[in-house]
């Protein structure tokens, strides 16, 4: 069998995009709640309103710096996805029982910090919050299921960001520390599996998703991960104390790069895109600043500001294991002369040899094991696929069933992939949770269509559906999958 024993067969969420009941039971705003929604063409934006009172809104990607004095905030008229989003709040024992009939061993989700710190720098706790997790995390385990948890999935709490300016602020690093005790004692019975930050590497072009900050140029951003990097390494030793059976992980989002030609340009291009991407993970799994960094830094005129004893916390927090997402990979060329992808978000070269998903993305499950075994062969520590699947427009038949072959097919393939890195490469893999196991909200597009799950959630882009449940093809397939541990993935 390729797959160990207990490996982590499971799905992956995220609180803005699953849970709804974004004021209920003393919850704070976060960012992603002044979120629009938006297209496969046109971003999703935030809004605001100037000291003036006018009221204005901004695209999340690409981003632009929001004026000094603005205030992000809801406005009247406009439509924001996580308010309601699948309404996971009311739902999760009907939806925690079809994820145990599917047979996962896990499930991925991520705490609100703004349901357990509604300000982010309240003097006590929500205790109304903590109830809530206690009894999802109950539920699950009920059923065996190991909850994963990520700390901070692209919502920092909107008064962090209104008040302090997000993550470019250190003093958000107690704050955030501050919020990690509370939920680590609090769940250490019942929550092993943590991962400090999803897709930390977004900050570099989408600061608001990130971390609450509004402002996009080279120092703001630098200044920002750099004080998420201090915020992980103390959680990390925070935690380790609080149960040292804690297993913390970093997450990154990771796709395999290519040089679309043998031209030396295309592969210097490909050298410098690698680094780009490592960048995050070096940090994070060696504990200190990568030299091509630095000079970068050097370059581009950025000055990290630093207090005595940042070295050794960066060095001695360094993670447990590498949570990554993966969906798709991307080319690089120095000919400007050659037609990019029209991905949502991510954009590439086009690829000859793949074809890609409706939203643009590049379908490519060698990719995948390529990824497995650079990871492994850099850091040399336990991988964990927390994140993966195609975004597609499912058709309700009249019947009600939902025939998503094309979905099973791009996971089968991606399975397979996985499957012979660890057998013929062997790479250190724990687990598998596909994206958006049940049909949540888009992060890029805030679209429902956007479908990724297993279990079909009936609810239209404009906010509107009874929110009903019903099961895909891809649930009894994937039920099979489970079952099989890996060796049954064919339709
Ligand atoms: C990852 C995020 O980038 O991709 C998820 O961690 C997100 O939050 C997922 O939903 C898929 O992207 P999208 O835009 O299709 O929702």
């Amino acid at each position: 069998m390729a797959f160990r024993k207990d490996f982590l067969w499971g799905g992956a969420t995220a609180a803005n995009q699953f849970e709804g009941a974004y004021l209920e039971d003393g919850k704070g705003l976060s960012t992603a709640d002044i979120m629009t929604n938006g297209s496969h063409k046109s971003s999703r934006r935030i809004t605001y309103t100037m000291p003036d009172g006018t009221k204005k809104s901004q695209g999340v990607f690409p981003f632009e710096s929001i004026p000094d004095g603005a205030k992000l905030e809801c406005h009247e008229g406009e439509y924001y996805p996580s308010h309601q989003a699948i309404d996971f709040y009311h739902h999760y024992k009907e939806d925690i029982a079809l994820f145990a009939e599917m047979g996962f061993k896990c499930f991925r989700l991520s705490i609100n910090w703004a349901r357990i710190f509604p300000n982010g720098d309240d003097a006590a706790p929500n205790e109304k919050g903590l109830e809530f997790y206690d009894n999802v995390f109950d539920e699950l385990l009920k059923y065996g299921i190991e909850p994963v948890v990520t700390i901070s999935h692209y919502e920092t709490p909107l008064a962090l960001a209104n008040n302090y300016g997000g993550w470019l602020n250190r003093k958000v690093i107690d704050f955030y520390a501050r919020y990690c005790e509370t939920i680590f004692n609090r769940y250490k019975d019942k929550v092993k599996y943590w991962m400090t930050f999803n897709e930390i590497n977004i900050m570099d072009f989408m600061p608001v998703f990130a971390g609450g900050v509004t402002k996009n140029d080279d120092q703001s951003k630098a200044q920002s991960v750099y004080h998420q990097f201090l915020a992980s390494a103390k959680v990390v030793q925070l935690g380790h104390k609080i149960n040292p059976d804690f297993k913390i992980g970093m997450m990154t989002a990771y796709g395999s790069t290519y040089a679309l030609t043998c031209n030396p340009e295309d592969e210097l291009l490909l050298m410098k895109s690698d680094q780009q991407k490592h960048f995050f993970s070096d940090v994070q799994c060696r504990g200190v600043y990568p030299e091509y960094k630095l000079k970068e830094y050097e370059r581009l005129g950025v000055k990290l500001v630093k207090e005595e004893g940042d070295d050794e916390l960066l060095k001695n927090g360094t993670v447990d294991y590498i949570g990554f997402s993966y969906y798709s990979s991307s080319v690089v060329t120095a000919d400007k002369s050659k037609k990019v992808t029209d991905g949502n978000m991510s954009t590439s070269v086009l690829n000859p040899y793949l074809k890609a998903t409706d939203w643009g993305w590049q379908i490519d499950p060698v990719g995948l094991r390529l990824a497995l075994n650079r990871l492994q062969e850099r850091y040399n520590l336990p991988l964990f696929i927390v994140e993966n699947g195609m975004g597609a427009i499912d058709k309700v038949e009249a019947d009600g069933s939902i025939h998503d072959d094309y979905r099973i097919e791009y996971l089968a393939k991606h399975i397979e992939a996985m499957k012979l890195a660890v057998e013929e490469d062997g790479v250190d893999l724990m687990g598998f949770t596909p994206w958006g196991c049940i049909d949540l909200v888009s992060a890029g597009t805030g679209e429902m269509r956007k479908r990724y799950g297993f279990i079909y959630v009936d609810k239209n882009d404009d906010g509107n559906g009874p929110l009903t449940r019903s099961k895909k093809d891809s649930f009894e397939w994937y039920k099979k999958v489970i079952n099989s541990n890996g060796e049954d993935i064919h339709i």
